[in-house]
């Protein structure tokens, strides 16, 4: 009986201890595919604050600046010229945009929002995205949205880069307006996918993954995968290398690239996993450390 009792009080304190998530990517504050991954890790039970670029800010890879005074409305109009470096939804403070570039974004979520919103403690973990379009391969190093993932996994803070096929840089008013629209859809698919990813990553024992590392994982379209649960993960590398022993995994040791696996039919979405300083491949080790992580939820494309 006390065992028992000591198992479930340590499932529940587990299940605690990681769940406050800062949310960031680099379409900006309010696109509508960033407003629902809010929506779905909120009402999966993480303690979210999102922490956005206040305008498109694609394709910036690390760029920081510090945040400025807008000189231009935010994106959709949702805040006006002459609006603070940085600022928030006025009835929602946990929806922040800041003017500057994804990394800045993502470092004011962990040092300045983080201690606000979760009594002085640090994020549990990063979620940067879905973007809006795939950042696979060489595409990596300029993506925003790797730059912000690959911050916070610089700052200690774990992370993942998640980046989606289907999609356009649309208002997050589409969601109500147009639920039917192929925008609105496919955002509610790919926040629901991200949601059932980070309940296995952030319920695997601590540490969430290895310092300095993050993860890139990609969706393909939504077009023939209507559903969340028509996806399936695999373990990619970014960059080919015939040369690289990889983790043996699906009867190999050299991963397929999360290009050419993405360009499968079978609705198979791509993990790889990365170093944060350099945005390339890692070695098999490290590999190994996130495919026992993911295990429950990887499957072979071969
Ligand atoms: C956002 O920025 C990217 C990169 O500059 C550009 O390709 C894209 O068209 C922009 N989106 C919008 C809606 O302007
Ligand atoms: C701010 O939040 C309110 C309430 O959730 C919402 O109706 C409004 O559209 C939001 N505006 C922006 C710019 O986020």
């Amino acid at each position: 009986m006390l065992f028992l009792a000591l198992v479930g009080l340590a499932c529940t304190v587990s299940a605690q201890t990681a769940n406050k998530i800062v949310l960031t990517n680099d379409d900006g504050w309010a696109v509508a595919q960033i407003r629902a991954q809010n929506d779905a890790l909120t009402t999966a039970g993480y303690n979210v604050v999102l922490s956005c670029p206040a305008i498109n800010e694609s394709g910036t890879g690390s760029s920081t600046a510090t945040p400025t005074t807008l000189k231009t409305p935010c994106e959709f109009n949702t805040c006006p010229t002459g609006s603070p470096a940085t600022g928030s939804n006025a009835t929602d403070p946990r929806l922040n945009y800041v003017n500057a570039f994804p990394v800045d974004a993502a470092r004011f979520g962990i040092q300045t929002l983080a201690p606000e919103f979760f009594s002085g403690s640090k994020p549990d973990f990063v979620v940067s995205g879905p973007n809006i379009g795939n950042n696979l391969g060489s595409t990596v190093l300029i993506s925003g949205t790797v730059g912000a993932a690959s911050e916070a996994a610089l700052e200690g803070i774990p992370s993942a880069a998640f980046s989606a096929a289907t999609g356009g840089q649309v208002s997050y008013t589409t969601l109500t307006t147009s639920p039917t629209a192929t925008d609105s859809k496919a955002a509610i698919i790919y926040s629901a996918l991200t949601v059932s990813f980070i309940d296995v990553l952030l319920a695997s024992s601590a540490p969430i993954l290895p310092s300095g590392i993050s993860l890139n994982v990609n969706y393909p379209s939504t077009t023939s995968c209507t559903s969340a649960s028509a996806f399936k993960f695999v373990l990619t590398r970014i960059n080919a290398d015939s040369g690289a022993t990889d983790v043996e995994t699906c009867g190999t040791t050299h991963l397929p690239t999360e290009s050419s696996v993405i360009a499968k039919a079978g609705c198979f979405a791509t993990v790889s996993v990365f170093n944060a300083n350099t945005k390339a491949d890692v070695n098999a080790a490290t590999q190994a450390i996130v495919l026992a992580k993911l295990a429950s939820i990887l499957t072979c494309s071969n």
